[in-house]
């Protein structure tokens, strides 16, 4: 019989942890050339989930691309986690998914059922998605990397991005915290069975239902969860809005086991890079230091982050608990001042909604 292949022992990092820091992406990206289209509605500088160009009036195409390597064992699980977090790109945009191509890198000598059962896995979620699966580009290479190029389609103006909170706005997260710390402990061997499949349920879930949920109402601002942590997400809007973002820690929903696995030290090392992004920006108050380190953990295809004023925040949250999004929304905290001198995170136990 042959043994089962552990997909994540072939990878450093696994998922959204495996991401480039930001302080060297920024600079990187800093010495391109600019580039200017009237069209070209989302570029590149603002360091959002995806570019937008506009087609015409009423439509624009939202294009964006996502890969990893495996985060999971298991292949067709992994799958799943890679194509729902590149589709999630085009959810945080405002869109909707149409088209996907897959980005493959595959071992010559692993068994190509494996790479067909990652294949399924991304398959099923283009099709749960309502897109279609059009082709791809594989390459041989000794490290498993798996994930999508996807092209969404949006109302040019009812594209989200990632700045433009105001004061009152309330954040809300639509899944809970703690991708990274599990699956460190997974690695570990020291997860729960009730964690690791948390986690998995988590990472395997679209963001279509909490986006389309999220249309009915007043949207200032979004972006999703992945490699930089909520607090680097947060960081990022509350830099390019220029707001004071308040965190009230007992709203964050964590998943099972993450706060414990935290507490012993099963931290990503993503999650110290990410704590270094935003610690000019960061004023952690009396919270225990474990949030410190819950917030900055990367998540792989996690929630999307809304600014909603705050007077359709109570109806938003409603509507996204009959969606069937329940515990696993967090009343993240409110935007505290907008248009801010200098723009930063305040961490508190609670923060008062108004
Ligand atoms: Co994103
Ligand atoms: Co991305």
């Amino acid at each position: 019989m042959q043994e089962k292949v552990r997909l994540t022992q072939f990878a450093k990092h696994g998922g959204c942890a495996a991401k480039i820091g930001p302080d060297t992406l920024s600079r990187l990206l800093e010495r391109l050339p600019g580039f200017e289209d009237e069209d070209l509605l989302v570029g590149f500088e603002t360091s959002d989930d995806a570019a937008v160009y506009r087609i015409t009036e009423e439509k624009a195409v939202i294009q964006t691309l996502d890969f990893f390597t495996p985060v999971v064992d298991d292949a067709y699980t992994f799958g799943q986690v890679a194509a729902a977090n590149a589709l999630s790109d085009v959810y945080a945009m405002g869109g909707e998914p149409k088209i996907a191509l897959n980005i493959v890198c595959f071992p010559e000598n692993l068994d190509a059922d494996i790479l067909g059962e990652i294949l399924r896995g991304g398959a099923d979620k283009v099709k749960e998605a309502g897109a279609v699966l059009v082709g791809g580009h594989s390459i041989q290479d000794d490290v498993p990397k798996y994930g999508l190029s996807v092209t969404g389609l949006v109302h040019p103006d009812r594209i989200y991005r990632n700045f433009g909170c105001r004061e009152g706005d309330v954040l809300l997260l639509t899944k809970q915290l703690g991708s990274g710390i599990v699956n460190t402990a997974v690695k570990a061997e020291m997860a729960s069975l009730e964690s690791e499949a948390e986690a998995i349920r988590v990472m395997t879930t679209l963001n279509r239902k909490a986006k389309e949920t999220a249309q009915k109402f007043t949207v200032h601002a979004c972006t999703d969860v992945t490699g930089f942590g909520l607090l680097g997400h947060c960081g990022e809007m509350a830099r390019a809005s220029r707001a004071v973002v308040k965190i009230g820690v007992d709203g964050i929903a964590l998943m099972q086991g993450a706060r414990e696995y935290a507490e012993m030290g099963l931290i990503p090392g993503g999650a110290y890079r990410n704590q270094r992004h935003v610690k000019d920006i960061l004023d952690a108050g009396d919270v225990e230091e474990v949030w410190v380190d819950l917030l900055s953990d990367p998540q792989t295809s996690g929630g999307l982050l809304f600014a909603v004023p705050e007077d359709e925040a109570k109806a938003m949250l409603q509507a996204l608990r009959r969606a069937g999004l329940g515990t696993e929304i967090s009343v993240v905290g409110r935007v505290a001042e907008s248009g801010a001198e200098n723009p930063g995170i305040r961490l508190r136990r609670k923060v008062e909604m108004r």
